[in-house]
């Protein structure tokens, strides 16, 4: 698996060059302890991985946008909790992928990237993960119970993803389809994508994967993603650093899934009716062997949909892809 931990050099060169201003190589050479070709390649390495850097002869090179990497110190000491300890990567294929071979852990990990060359949504979907824009974030957290009292999970992490990015949207109200697309009026926030793996004696080790869309913008959102999407640097008009971001939201993720550990999916449920996006609404479900129509009365205490069918019985559902009937 090709995966690449962030530099600190390269974190550091983007932090001079985020001020808007032109540095020339020698400058930057001598600030970061670097020869002019390695300054050189690791400005080229950052235009490869698509960052706009702008170079003029005499001048130096600026960045065309802002950028702000993610930086484990930062996330660490802004998540306030020692149990929390993450790897940044610049480069990775999938962050759940890379917690796979960690499963049997009696620790939680987590990890975050730059980049996905191999980012997975739900349902062999690709999930579109350019550079330094957005959260790719992965955690696997063990857990003592069987692998059915699980299926609320990624509802809860839904929760926690709704608290973290409130701030950000400007009082406009976040949604969550179930079972895991957190929405902003009908366009896509974030999703999250749960793998999970049995373990002997009611043990079990899910790796929680929560990609949110933070800082790209509209254009390019259209260009490389079929489905309405938003991020919240459109909903909330300016740039956001991820990493205070992303401490939020590990910070709520956890505090969440030691209450889950306890109690279980039941005391969040009344909750996640107040931001049920489905409610209400008549939906299509499309399970493994069969499309099922009715209207979406909630879910039930374990997590599983509940639909009302053309015959007045409500039936519940524990996997499935939702959509509105328009
Ligand atoms: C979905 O809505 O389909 C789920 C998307 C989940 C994407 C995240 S990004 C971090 C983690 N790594 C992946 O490859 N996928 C999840």
């Amino acid at each position: 698996m090709k995966s690449r931990k962030t530099s600190a050099r390269l974190a550091m060169l983007v932090s001079i060059l985020n001020d808007g201003q032109y540095h020339d190589g020698t400058e930057l050479g001598a600030r970061l302890s670097m020869t002019r070709t390695a300054i050189w390649k690791a400005i080229n390495k950052l235009r490869a991985y698509g960052v706009d850097i702008h170079s003029q002869k005499g001048k130096g090179h600026v960045l065309q946008g802002p950028l702000v990497l993610l930086a484990k110190e930062a996330i660490m000491q802004d998540a306030r909790d020692k149990t929390i300890e993450v790897e940044v990567f610049e480069s990775i294929t999938s962050t759940n992928d890379y917690l796979r071979p960690f499963y049997g852990t009696t620790v939680p990990k987590i990890c975050v990237a730059e980049l996905q060359t191999k980012g997975k949504g739900r349902l062999q979907r690709e999930w579109y993960s350019p550079f330094g824009k957005n959260i790719y974030l992965s955690c696997l957290f063990p857990v003592k119970k069987d692998v059915s009292e699980l299926a609320g999970l990624s509802l809860l992490v839904g929760l926690a993803v709704v608290k973290a990015c409130k701030p950000y949207t400007q009082g406009q109200g976040l949604k969550l389809k179930w079972p895991n697309d957190v929405m902003c009026g009908d366009k896509k926030l974030a999703g999250i994508l749960i793998e999970l793996q049995a373990e002997p004696y009611g043990q079990c080790c899910p790796i929680i994967g929560i990609g949110a869309n933070v800082n790209m913008l509209q254009p390019e959102m259209e260009k490389h993603i079929t489905q309405p999407t938003t991020s919240l640097r459109e909903i909330s008009g300016r740039y956001i650093d991820r990493n205070i971001l992303c401490a939020s939201l590990l910070r709520h993720l956890f505090s969440y899934l030691k209450q889950f550990k306890r109690q279980g999916l039941a005391p969040f449920v009344p909750q996640w009716h107040k931001l049920d996006y489905l409610m209400g609404r008549d939906a299509t479900l499309q399970c493994a062997d069969r499309n099922v129509r009715g209207e979406v009365q909630g879910i039930c205490p374990q997590g599983h949909l509940l639909l009302k069918l053309k015959n007045g019985a409500v039936q519940s559902f524990a996997a499935g892809d939702a959509s509105i009937v328009k």
